[in-house]
């Protein structure tokens, strides 16, 4: 028989943490998640890279900049990257949020972000650059496989993964066809899908994850219908969380989880 995508029947829409609660902690760190856990968020985003050494670790650029150079993560190890102070950016950068418990924050191995959190949130995982890390499909599920998270029938489901990547989803799709994908794209103008596009996206995909500014009625109304969901990156701004809760997406990335649920428990 053909293995279908999975469903995601969910009703209410999705608050999806972007690297935590990242408006008000240094992002993709165990303070930024855990506010985002406490806030209620439905979900922890987070960007997966792979270091020289082979760690998987939640960060968003492929590279980071020490004082003295700019380096890959690709091309260093763990302990080169713990040397990284994300808290002590974040502070500089944000005098309003700054605070000194911050500066202990370091860039988090997945498992030791499985292991700190278990069963008490659910994740929504992007694979960046899957070609500069052959291997990273495998080693993802075989770590989600270790902490049971692929083991529950929950809904909201506890693992959702997420790529601009369709070759490294489909991959997943082949490995492990049970996880729900979510195909990013980020359109220049409106969005929309070809037929074509659209037959290949629903071979492996549960729905897409499309910049805010692009979403349109009509692409939500075509989308629904071919059993699609449709979840909004990045949204921070009042009046464009209430727009896109009334245009009826599915889930919303967003730096402030407190603010999506005060409007969605509102609307
Ligand atoms: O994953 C959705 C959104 O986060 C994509 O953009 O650059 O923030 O990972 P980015
Ligand atoms: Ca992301």
């Amino acid at each position: 028989p053909t293995v279908r995508p999975v469903d995601l029947p969910m009703e209410d829409v999705l608050v999806i943490a972007h690297r935590g609660a990242s408006a008000y902690a240094p992002a993709h760190t165990i303070a930024a998640y855990e506010m985002a856990v406490e806030m209620g968020a439905d979900y922890i985003e987070l960007d997966l890279h792979m270091t020289n050494d082979g760690k998987l670790v939640a960060v968003h650029d492929p590279v980071v900049s020490f004082q003295t150079a700019t380096r890959a993560i690709a091309d260093i190890t763990l302990d080169e990257l713990l040397l990284y102070s994300p808290g002590e950016v974040f502070n500089k950068e944000n005098p309003q949020y700054a605070s000194d418990k911050y500066e202990v924050e370091r860039i988090v191995e997945l498992k030791d972000i499985f292991q700190h959190f278990s069963m008490s949130t659910n994740y929504y995982i992007e694979i960046k650059s899957p070609d500069q890390y052959p291997g990273i499909e495998e080693e993802l599920i075989r770590q989600l496989q270790a902490h049971h998270l692929l083991d529950t029938n929950d809904q909201p489901p506890k693992v959702i993964i997420q790529s601009f990547h369709a070759d490294s989803l489909q991959k997943v799709f082949q490995l492990e066809p049970t996880i729900p994908l979510i195909q990013l794209v980020r359109f220049e103008k409106e969005a929309s899908f070809t037929k074509k596009e659209l037959k290949r996206l629903k071979n492996y995909a549960s729905g897409v994850g499309v910049n805010w500014d692009a979403i349109t009625p009509a692409f939500i109304e075509t989308m629904h219908k071919e059993g699609m969901d449709v979840h909004a990156f990045t949204v921070n701004e009042e009046e464009t969380i209430r727009l896109l809760l009334t245009l009826g997406v599915d889930g919303i990335f967003t730096d402030k989880p407190d603010l999506v649920i005060l409007l969605r428990d509102e609307a």
